[in-house]
Parts: structure tokens; sequence; C-alpha cells
């Protein structure tokens, strides 16, 4: 007989003969009534076990973690808190948790002291319920582009181009370190490496899923990217997933509607599939809200900001009416940011990001038309004026509470132009030689944009650390398991 999962039993109309659980004990309490979970749901299901004929050594043996099987009838239940429990008529240990050794204990811990533990982390309700929100936004990403005939591209890992220009990268070498082949000059010798050059681990897929945009039109990726970046914030890992769609024929408004609607349907398919993970976590976010002084607390709870997400149309907003406006804030003038907004051409630091989201807009905004400086080599230079060649045509959405989400722009399609830029970088043209064909051979143009996954699904958990939305995470002096 095989086992059933729990949500298929709390969902079930009507009582059921013989049903076989397996799980994990969370509690076991007067000896009788046993909470087990399996992850199907975040909710536990109750055995009640008929402790008079069940040997004490079985008894004693269910402590919370310990793998069971549980074999009984499923019946109403008369205790309140749930609508169906399982009257145990045969019990099993499958594999024994030692009560004073295992660590996830039912009580409260600290989401720190659950990061030393991320392998059993997932054994909490938080954990369950955000890596279950997790697996159904990823699956929502491919549903929203499969829909919509976007081919999903599989770009490489391992690559000898820095697609962002940041030189943040992990580099990939098989060479020793001790006794590194030299060349003539005295350098390190890639000639002798693995692949005969200089790798790294990818920042972005964008350059290669370009190439694929000009020939099927339509494309996204899906994949991890690395960056080594010293960042020990909140909203930055080391190793994190991108989502990257590019598409032919699609200037920068196309880029922002197509972002907009993107965003607002996973959230929206997270709110319709993730019901009971995401009443849990509204509750731990009002509860985690109420320890905030005052002023710093969110105006509206998880499932409102989600719900106000999905029904207001994000404010469009160009870089240069941002620094008016920045430059003119009480912040700026009394001098609260950490950076003062003097000049235009500045970078926006989060503090900015966060207060145009957070506190003058009050909803997601798309900033565009940025400073060509602080922006990447690919990037369409707007230049419509002598003013415009200041400008490249990029965008950035900014969400409450997270900042930046997702960066894109329409890209430079003039193979002149992205040549002249290049050169003026100071890149090597010919380790791009690949990249430029795409503007020799039928350029056109085309856009398109990166969300950073884990910042998506640490604004539709209302989680407050990138740390706690990715099964183990990369981050600076940090790689256990
Ligand atoms: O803005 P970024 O650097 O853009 C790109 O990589 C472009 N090639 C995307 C494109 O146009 N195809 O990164 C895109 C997004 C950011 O907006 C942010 O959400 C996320 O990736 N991101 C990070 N997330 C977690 N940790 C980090 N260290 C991140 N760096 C960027
Ligand atoms: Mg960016």
């Amino acid at each position: 007989m095989k086992h059933t999962k729990i949500k298929d039993l709390l969902n079930s109309t009507k009582p059921i003969d013989e049903v076989i659980v397996k799980g994990w004990v969370r509690t076991f309490r007067n000896n009788q009534f046993l909470a087990i979970n399996d992850g199907s749901v975040i909710h536990n299901i109750q055995a009640v076990v008929d402790f008079e004929n069940t040997p004490a050594e079985t008894l004693k043996r269910l402590t919370t973690g310990a793998a069971v099987l549980v074999k009984g009838n499923l019946a109403e239940s008369q205790g309140a808190g749930q609508k169906f429990e399982i009257q145990a008529k045969h019990l099993e240990i499958l594999g024994d948790s030692d009560a004073e050794k295992f660590p996830m204990q039912p009580k409260k811990h600290s989401l720190e002291f659950l990061r030393e533990n991320a392998h059993l982390r997932v054994r909490t309700n938080v954990f369950g319920a955000i890596m279950r929100v997790r697996s159904v936004l990823s699956f929502a990403i491919h549903q929203y582009f499969q829909e919509r005939g976007f081919v999903y591209v599989n770009t490489p890992i391992i690559t000898g181009s820095d697609a962002e220009g940041a030189g943040e990268m992990f580099k990939v070498t098989a060479l020793p370190f001790d006794g590194t082949p030299r060349n003539e000059e005295g350098k390190v010798d890639y000639k002798q490496d693995f692949f005969g050059k200089e790798t790294n681990l990818t920042v972005s897929g964008q350059l290669e899923g370009e190439t694929f945009a000009m020939a099927l039109g339509q494309v996204y990726t899906f994949g991890p990217t690395f960056r080594a970046e010293n960042s020990n914030t909140s909203r930055h890992l080391a190793e994190f997933w991108m989502v990257e769609p590019e598409v032919a024929f699609n200037n920068l408004d196309d880029n922002m509607d197509l972002a907009e609607d993107f965003i607002q349907y996973v959230i929206k398919y997270a709110l319709d599939k993730c019901q009971d993970d995401l009443a849990f976590l509204n509750q731990r976010f009002a509860d985690e809200e109420k320890t905030k002084p005052t002023a710093e607390r969110s105006e509206l709870g998880l499932l409102e900001k989600l719900n106000f997400v999905l029904e207001n149309n994000f404010k469009r907003v160009s870089y240069t009416e941002a620094i008016d406006i920045l430059r003119n804030s009480k912040p700026n003038k009394n001098k609260k940011f950490n950076y003062i907004i003097e000049e235009w051409g500045a970078d926006l630091q989060s503090e900015h990001e966060r207060f145009l989201v957070e506190k003058h807009f009050k909803c997601p905004v798309i900033l565009y038309d940025y400073p060509a400086k602080i922006k990447a080599f690919y990037m369409r230079l707007n230049d419509n004026t002598a003013e415009d060649r200041k400008t490249v045509r990029a965008m950035d959405i900014l969400f409450p509470g997270i900042g930046e989400i997702v960066g894109g722009s329409e890209r430079e399609e003039r193979l002149d132009v992205l040549q002249q830029k290049i050169a003026e970088l100071g890149i090597d043209e010919k380790e791009l030689w690949w990249y430029l064909d795409t503007r020799r051979f039928g350029t056109a143009t085309h856009a398109g944009f990166g969300l950073g996954f884990e910042r998506l699904v640490l604004f539709v958990t209302g989680m407050g650390n990138i740390r706690d939305v990715i099964p183990f995470p990369r981050t600076p002096q940090n790689a256990e398991f």
C-alpha cells in the first residue's frame, strides 16, 4: 500500500479507511497527539496514538525530527484546529532523531541560527513555506514565457567574457597555484590552462542570449550567475539565479511593458497557488513588523503589498526627473543620506532608490534613460539631440523594501556606435568578435532585462534577508554545505 501526501489527506472531503502517512515528527504531546509534516503542505497532520496499546519503547522514540510511518483511519477530528486526523492503528519509526541533539527544536529559532543549519532549516514551517513559494515562482516564470512562445536558452556557466564589464568575476582555472606556468612577459600563461584562455563563471547570460534572440526572436535564460562583489548586504549573493528575457525588435518601452506584465503575472500566480504558505508568511511578516520602531514599519501587510503591485501600474520616471526629486528631498537637504546627491550623473545608492519607491512614489518605479557613464557598454545611446548623448536607454525597476529588482536596456544595435563605445572603455574588441557579429549580420533593434530571482522571492515571501530565500547561500566568507 502506498502512502498518501498529507496535503491530499487534509484536503479530503470525507473520512477514509486505511491510509498511510510518511513524514517527520514535529511534536508529540501527552503521549497521544503526534504532529507529522511531510513537506507537501505547511500544515501538519495529527495522528492520535493509542498509547495504551503501543509499547513504551516505541512511544519514547516519537521525538521531534524522527521519520515515521503511520497507518490508520482518516477521521473527522474532535479537537479544534484540524478537520481531519488519523486514528493510528500501526506506527513505525523509520529513522530515529535524538531529541537531545536535533537542532530544530519545536520553538522559535533565530534566522542566524537557522542559516548555520541550512541543511535542517527547511524542516521548519517558515523555510518549508519559502522553498515551496520559490519553486512555484520558478515554474510561473517558465509558464509565462512558454505561453508566449519564448524559447528557453541555456547559456554557458563558464565563459571568457565579462558581460557586465564590472570585473566582479570568479576565475575558473585548472592551473596549479604553486608553480603556475608563466609566459615570456612573466604573466600567467593561460594558453596552458584547461580552455587555453582565461575563463570565469558567468555574471550574466545576456550576451549569448542576444545572439539567440537575433535568430529565435524571443528567448529567455533562467540560470545561476556569479558575482565576486564583496557586498555583505541583505540584498547580495555571490551565487544567484537570474531570469533574462531578450526580444528582437523590442524597444525600451516594449521592454518596460514586458517586465511589468511578467512581474505581475508571476506574483499573481504565487498568490493563487501558494495561499496557505503566503497566509503563514503574511502572519510572520506582521509579527516581525511589530518588533520594529513604528516609523520603520511597513504601511502594508505582505498580502496587501503583493496585491498592491498587481493593482497599480509601475511609475515610469526618467533618471533626470529622479535626480531632481532626490536633490530637493528632505533627507538630501538634511544630509540624512550617506551619499548626498549633488550633481546629475551620480550613481544611485540603495538609500536613494528606496526613498523614491517607499517615501516619494509609494509604488514600484521604473527609472529609465540613465547616464551612459554609470551603465554597461551594450546599452543603446540616446542621440536625438546633443543633450541626449549623455544617456543610454537603460531601465531599472525598483521595488519597496528591495530596491533594484530588474536591470535592463534596449541594446546598441549599431555596429559603429558599439565599436566606438567598446574602444572608449578599453575592452578588447577581439574578445567580443562573436557578439559584434550580431550587429554585422542582420542587426535590429532589440531589448531585454535581468530579474534577480532571489530578490523576487524576497519580495513575495516578505523576508528581510536574501540569505533566507535561497537553499544554500553563498556570500563572502561563507560557502558551507
Ligand atoms: O542589473 P544587472 O547587473 O543586469 C544584468 O546583469 C544584465 N545583463 C541583465 C540584462 O539586461 N539581461 O543584474 C540584473 C538583476 C538586478 O536587477 C538584481 O535584481 C539581480 O540581478 N542581482 C543580484 N541579485 C542578488 N545578488 C547579487 N549580487 C545581484 N546582482 C544583481
Ligand atoms: Mg543593475
